[in-house]
């Protein structure tokens, strides 16, 4: 993974030092768009100057609203423009492996929407383009900048709660009547619904979980217990166990489905919450995408003998669009201060192949070893390409 190393540290002085802001290039302006986008109009150190999207008049009507200069219909001319540094990538996840790698091979660096590519030996190919370009490549987890989940993990660093030993992450999909959800473009959906994808819900969000299982305790899971059931359009009720690596340390989450649930939110009629079990204390995050419970959306139980206290964090920003825009700031920083590029590519080969034994457990009721899987685990049931 080039994240800073020097041939990347050399070309990102140069980029500097040519135009003194680094200029990014959006390619794919569908649903989730302008969610990645709000962060780079707002930070200094970049400019917008392209949109690539083929469908009709899309590039220049969302050029037009984030008052971009240039707007592309082709990927390739977007790639070929020479005042382009970077570029986020939002296009269907499906077409990720093809459209990084071609971006890559244009001296691009890379920000790429989740999942990184359909399976881990894609995700692979890519991480080794990246590094034998010197290019930056890094997956946008929003999750892992969410500052909720920040904060949760800078508490576990700090040892907040002793040796942690438990993480149970908990996701519930209803119903909800915000303004973002009503406002999303039903054909945005339709690649996630068919052989395009090797998987459901499983695959497509439930990777930022994934990927913060793995981030916020630091090693890898070794082994994944599933069972794994199908709903309506593509939802996949799911209760799995996990062991880390440390044999101390399980992991539990549950998904659900609960679609005569509504639930505010000003995004998704989704909600999140993480609770973090140490030898000394407890951890809540109680909210990410929605905003179903009215509680603080972190909470310390410091249950070390002599302190027993509870601590909340008013102050900490829980907007779910924050994870967005900080994700988006945290590639400029990557660009222009060259500090390691989260979430790295290694790190999302490790989610998908969390993500794909899942499925592996689901479909054989056995324990799976993420770490043997290579390529990809389609769920029973679901279309086959
Ligand atoms: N972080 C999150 O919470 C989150 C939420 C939603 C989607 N996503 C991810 O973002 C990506 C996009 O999802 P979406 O919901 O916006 O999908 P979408 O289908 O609404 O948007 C994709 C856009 O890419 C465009 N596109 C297709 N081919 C292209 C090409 N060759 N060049 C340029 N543009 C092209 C499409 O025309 C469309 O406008 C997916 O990988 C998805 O998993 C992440």
């Amino acid at each position: 993974m080039a994240d800073g190393g020097s041939g990347t540290r050399s070309s990102l002085a140069s980029m500097r030092a040519e135009s003194g802001i680094v200029r990014i290039g959006i390619v794919g302006a569908g649903n989730i768009a302008s969610m990645n986008v709000a962060g780079y109009l707002s930070d200094p150190r970049c400019a917008v100057v392209a949109v690539c999207d083929p469908r009709e008049g899309r590039a220049a009507q969302m050029a037009a609203e984030w008052g971009v200069p240039r707007a592309y219909t082709a990927l390739g001319d977007v790639l070929a423009d020479p005042d382009i540094d970077a570029v986020e990538i939002l296009t269907p996840t499906n077409l990720h492996y093809e459209h990084v790698l071609a971006a890559l091979a244009a001296g691009k660096h890379v920000s790429c929407q989740k999942p990184l590519a359909n399976s881990v030996g894609q995700a692979r190919e890519m991480a080794r383009a990246a590094e034998e370009a010197g290019l930056i490549l890094r997956v946008s987890e929003c999750f892992r900048h969410y500052p909720p989940l920040e904060l949760a993990k800078r508490l576990i660093d700090a040892g907040a709660i002793g040796k942690p030993t438990h993480l149970r992450s908990r996701t519930v999909v209803g119903q909800t009547e915000s303004a973002f959800q009503s406002g999303l473009d039903i054909d945005g959906y339709m690649w996630r619904m068919t052989a395009e994808s090797p998987g459901g819900h499983l695959f497509d969000d439930m990777i930022h979980k994934y990927a913060v299982a793995l981030w916020l305790l630091d090693q890898d899971i070794v082994s994944v217990q599933a069972a794994v059931r199908r709903r309506d359009y593509y939802f996949e009720p799911c209760a799995a166990i996990f062991e880390y690596e440390d044999p101390d340390v399980l992991g539990s989450m549950e998904v659900s489905y609960a679609p005569d649930m509504w639930l505010r939110s000003a995004y998704y009629g989704a909600d999140e919450f993480f609770e973090i079990q140490g030898d000394s204390g407890n951890l809540w995050v109680t909210r990410c995408t929605g905003q179903m419970l009215d509680l603080p959306a972190v909470v310390l139980y410091d249950g070390a003998k002599g302190s027993q206290t509870t601590t909340t964090f008013p102050h900490v920003d829980d907007d779910w669009g924050a994870g967005f825009r900080r994700a988006s700031t945290h590639f400029v920083d990557a660009l222009v201060d060259g500090v390691p590029a989260e979430m790295s590519a290694d790190e999302a080969v490790k989610a998908l192949q969390l993500c794909f034994a899942v499925y592996e457990a689901g479909n054989t009721r056995l324990p799976v070893d993420p770490r043997t899987i290579d390529d990809r685990v389609v769920p029973d049931g679901w279309p086959k390409p």
